[in-house]
């Protein structure tokens, strides 16, 4: 009899047991004959690279650890996503790369430390091009840019490269669309509301702070702009779609109501796999063990 193959689910120190959302995940690759378990990717007792594959789930953490992140993904033989996905992925400079091979992207310009930027005439956020959750994403009015340069000039000193956005007003009516899709296949689709008050936005207190989110349609339209924003990715990164494993496209609407790609979430992202649709779990599961199967 041979052994069932063993998943490690990379998480953090703070939430040992993997996000709610991921809760039955466990459940579903048992489901599939597969081991899985939670494992804090900074746990040095951990023999990851004995695991058939690690999966990057929750290891929200590494924002400011990036290049020791960096260093594990890269000396670990079986991840997924590959490290060379999430090196590219986890600076959200990508969608300079993006919006370069011709995916609608929300317009922005990219503010290394020792430059200004040209500050634009309608609203705008300000965030790093390294992080998640909202953290230290800030939305400024055009006549608040004391408080913006405040925040870039904080972003700069902390050793950050910032990114500045125009402000996508219909967020705050129809929030914000998550495509999600394994192995390049979409599965589901969920909804999200806005996330920013004026002014720099404050750390969230807690990363086990539930996201709100709903199950949402993906029209036409969402499904077009997210499919090709995947198929730049893979191109760029010279692999083949399915070689993603998991991805999450973030889509909002300008002003005309076209999305446009807001992030383009390789590297571990919040999947909706309990909050909005109990079934993806399994798509997840399946996904995983045909990797598993061909080797
Ligand atoms: N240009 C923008 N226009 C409108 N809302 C934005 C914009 N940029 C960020 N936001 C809001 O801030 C949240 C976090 O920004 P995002 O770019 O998704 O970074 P993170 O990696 O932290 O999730 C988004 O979910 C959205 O609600
Ligand atoms: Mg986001």
């Amino acid at each position: 009899m041979t052994a069932r193959p063993l998943v490690l689910l990379a998480t953090c120190q703070e939430l040992p047991g993997g996000y709610a959302d991921d809760i039955e995940l466990v459940a579903a690759f048992a489901e599939q004959g597969i081991s899985a378990s939670w494992a804090p990717w900074d746990d040095t007792d951990i023999d990851f690279a004995a695991a058939d594959l690690v999966l990057l789930r929750s290891p929200w953490d590494y924002m400011r650890r990036l290049d020791e992140f960096l260093a594990w993904c890269d000396s670990l033989p079986r991840l997924a996503n590959p490290a060379s996905v999430v090196r590219w992925n986890t600076d959200k400079r990508y969608l300079v790369a993006l919006a370069e091979a011709g995916v609608a992207v929300v317009p922005g310009s990219v503010v290394p430390p020792g430059e200004r930027p040209a500050w634009p005439a309608t609203e705008f956020v300000i965030k790093p091009t390294v992080g998640a959750g909202s953290v230290e994403v800030g939305r400024f009015t055009p006549d608040r840019r004391a408080e913006a340069a405040a925040h870039l000039a904080a972003l700069h000193a902390s050793g950050a490269t910032a990114l500045l956005q125009p402000y996508q007003a219909s967020v705050d009516t129809e929030g914000e669309t998550a495509l999600v899709f394994f192995a390049g296949v979409f599965s589901h689709a969920f909804h999200k509301p806005a996330m920013l008050d004026g002014g720099p936005a404050r750390a969230r207190a807690s990363l086990a702070d539930a996201e709100v989110v709903r199950p949402a349609r993906a029209g036409d339209a969402h499904r077009a702009v997210a499919e090709s924003a995947l198929g730049a990715a893979a191109r760029l990164l010279r692999l083949r779609r399915q070689d993603l494993l998991y991805a999450r496209v973030d889509l909002i609407a300008d002003d005309t109501g076209s999305p446009l790609v807001l992030e383009l979430e390789l590297s571990e992202p919040l999947l909706g796999l309990r909050l909005t649709d109990a079934s993806a779990r399994r798509r997840l599961a399946a996904a995983v063990a045909a990797r598993l199967r061909a080797g």
